[in-house]
């Protein structure tokens, strides 16, 4: 069923105040989030944070319960976190790689999921592997194939959408062949969920943050681990609610991916979590997909069409980030020139995706990430302001 723009504009009221292009950087986030987070935090200032912990406790399980649906998952497959980041270096960090393992990646990680690699590779010594991208810039699938043949391969990371592209990763072929080698497939899907059904993807392990496509409260996120692979790893850190404290030298792991949670959290912003992930669910993930692609397509196209601009997402299937650059004008100065005009883009620079824009020659590009409340009306505000140059 088609989005109701209207109702979605109404109840976005970041809308009324400018044209938010920076969807990939953090959604606006909807009034019942912004209320469900208001509310809570009246509660405990009212009642005290415990109680007020323990008269939110079936809509803190709801959370689980929505994150879970919202990837083919089970509520006891997911585990709350404040961030991707930390998701994905928690899902890392527990592998338990060593001389000898190797890691295969895509050339479009994202820099801190990279970053974690270089780190724990100082110490833990695996190697790391980037796949090369086949002529769509998509990973390629038969050097990973081929690649995945070798039984020293522990684990295979793909960011499905990268930070510096328009691109889906063939984020479900990649599972089938990590599937078929017993091999975990840690997705990152920051930049999908929200956009991009992940329900039909064979990950294994998969992190997400609420604050961008979801349009959830900053400081969110979560991560999922398939039971089957629980026992297989390892969390980095645990405390008491991760863990019960049994005997002098002993202690037990929680059932389920809470193990990978600490008990500290906020608890207002996951229940603004709870609602944008309900938001998003029942909107529908599809028509929601559609919407964004196409509305970013539109602009892929009109922007094609002013002299000197020139398209740099790449891949066969593309979502709502769009970038581009524009000869002669550096990303940052046209940024700070939107702005000025209430225009929320940003510029996504090399050091964030560091293989692929050296594979591609980029310092840095424009990014446009339209979300479903924007309009075609607000795309033409935005072309008509590059034409200028
Ligand atoms: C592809 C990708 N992965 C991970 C992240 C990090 O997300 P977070 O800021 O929630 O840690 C980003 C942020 O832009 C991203 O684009």
């Amino acid at each position: 069923m088609a989005l109701d723009i209207e109702r979605l504009r109404a109840d976005t009221p970041g809308c009324a105040n400018l044209v938010h292009f920076n969807n990939a950087g953090g959604g606006l986030v909807p009034r019942p989030v912004h209320a469900a987070i208001v509310a809570h935090l009246e509660r405990e200032m009212m009642d005290g944070v415990y109680a007020a912990a323990k008269a939110a406790e079936e809509d803190i399980h709801d959370t689980y319960v929505q994150c879970a649906a919202l990837v083919g998952a089970e509520p006891s497959e997911i585990a709350l976190t404040d961030s991707a980041t930390r998701a994905w270096a928690l899902a890392f960090a527990s592998v338990g790689l060593g001389p000898g393992d190797r890691v295969l990646a895509s050339r479009s990680e994202y820099a801190s999921n990279y970053l974690s690699f270089l780190h724990l590779q100082r110490t833990l010594g695996f190697g790391i592997e980037p796949i090369p991208a086949d002529e769509a810039g998509q990973i390629d699938l038969e050097a990973l194939e081929e690649a995945l043949a070798d039984r020293h391969v522990r684990l295979v990371a793909l960011t499905h959408v990268p930070t510096n592209s328009g691109m889906i990763q063939p984020a479900a072929a990649v599972g089938e062949l990590t599937r078929a080698r017993g091999v975990p497939l840690l997705l990152d899907a920051c930049q999908s969920v929200g956009q991009v059904d992940l329900r039909s993807v064979q990950w294994d392990l998969l992190s997400a943050t609420g604050r961008k496509y979801l349009r959830g409260p900053r400081g969110t996120g979560f991560l999922a681990v398939r039971s089957a692979w629980l026992d297989h790893l390892t969390p980095p850190m645990i405390d008491l609610s991760g863990a019960h404290w049994i005997g002098p030298d002993h202690y037990e792991l929680v059932p389920g991916a809470k193990r990978f949670e600490l008990w500290e959290r906020s608890v207002a912003s996951v229940l603004g979590l709870r609602t944008a992930v309900r938001y998003a669910l029942e909107l529908g993930i599809e028509p929601l997909e559609a919407r964004i692609a196409g509305l970013a397509g539109i602009l892929r196209a009109r922007l094609e069409e002013i002299p000197g601009v020139t398209i740099q997402d790449r891949g066969a299937r593309r979502c709502g980030l769009v970038t581009f650059t524009v000869d002669g004008v550096p990303a940052e100065m046209l940024r700070d020139r939107l702005a000025t005009e209430r225009i929320n883009v940003s510029v996504s620079s090399a050091e964030a995706t560091l293989l692929d824009m050296v594979d591609r020659g980029l310092d840095q590009v424009v990014r446009a990430s339209v979300h479903a409340y924007n309009t075609e009306a607000e795309v033409d505000r935005l072309v008509s302001l590059i034409t200028w140059g």
